[in-house]
């Protein structure tokens, strides 16, 4: 394993043990809203440094971006890391077991690390530039599916920008007509991850956030699949407007989904 993605996976195995324990104990968790349907917790916290502080003993000088501490020191190195401490915290606060730790590794802007890590099921996800992707080892393969008919997808409802409700459900209605059914599992990066492992055949969702989608891009990549913007483009990072899946499949989305 590549040392960089040994302390990737160093860092979400902590993390994942301080979540989990927190969540056998099944007792309500104080959150605070950071807007509309948004909310951070203690754990998403306590997660969040325990990744940091890992990622901090090997690798000091490096930038790190994480979703509730936003840019750390090291934003004009090379390698930058991008963190959700915790993906699916609606999940974990009301106890349904789904959710995971996504931590990606940048190299002047292009992504050579990810781990997508759900402690529940003890399913580790890990990929590395030009050298494939893995669940617990085993390599990943992309759907073999060539039709959309016979496709599930993945998605995210847009539940913290509403207003992007009309826009969205007409996209879900035109996939939905032509796709064999559709997941909401409340975890963008699992959704991804389970991309990668042809759980699902293909995923998209809006307003998405770099640290819920750059592990999972590489994973998608090393798998033998394709992530790309609704346009079919490359600007899923900056438009938060995410499409994934096997290549014959998304191929088939995409016109669906231009509105
Ligand atoms: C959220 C989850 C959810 C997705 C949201 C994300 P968070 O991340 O991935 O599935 O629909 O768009 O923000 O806030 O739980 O880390
Ligand atoms: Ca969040
Ligand atoms: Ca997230
Ligand atoms: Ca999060």
């Amino acid at each position: 394993m590549h040392p960089m993605l040994n302390i990737a996976v160093r860092a979400a195995r902590a993390a994942g043990k301080i979540l989990v324990k927190q969540f056998d104990q099944g007792q309500p968790i104080d959150a605070v809203s950071k807007g509309p349907n948004d909310w951070v917790s203690e754990m998403d916290k306590a997660a969040e440094q325990a990744i940091i502080s890992t990622i901090r003993k090997s690798y000091p000088d490096h930038g790190i971006i994480a979703e509730e501490s936003g840019q750390q020191a090291g934003s004009d190195n090379d390698f930058q890391w991008v963190i959700d401490p915790l993906d699916g915290t609606t999940n974990y606060l009301r106890g349904i077991p789904h959710f995971c730790i996504s931590i990606a590794l940048l190299h002047k802007g292009s992504v050579q690390q990810g781990v997508v890590y759900d402690p529940i099921r003890e399913e580790l996800y890990t990929a590395s530039r030009g050298a494939g992707a893995q669940l617990n080892g085993r390599r990943l393969r992309i759907s073999p599916k060539v039709e959309l008919k016979d496709s599930i997808l993945a998605t995210g409802f847009p539940f913290k920008a509403k207003h992007k409700l009309p826009e969205y459900q007409q996209m879900f209605n035109n996939l939905f007509e032509h796709c064999a059914d559709m997941r909401r599992a409340g975890s963008a990066a699992l959704d991804l991850a389970y991309v990668a492992a042809s759980r699902h055949d293909g995923f998209f969702e809006m307003g998405l956030k770099p640290w819920d989608m750059l592990a999972g891009e590489l994973l998608i990549r090393e798998a033998g699949g394709i992530i790309c913007d609704f346009n079919g483009g490359h600007n899923y990072v900056q438009t938060g407007n995410v499409a994934a899946g096997a290549p014959k499949v998304l191929k088939q989305m995409l016109p669906l989904m231009r509105l």
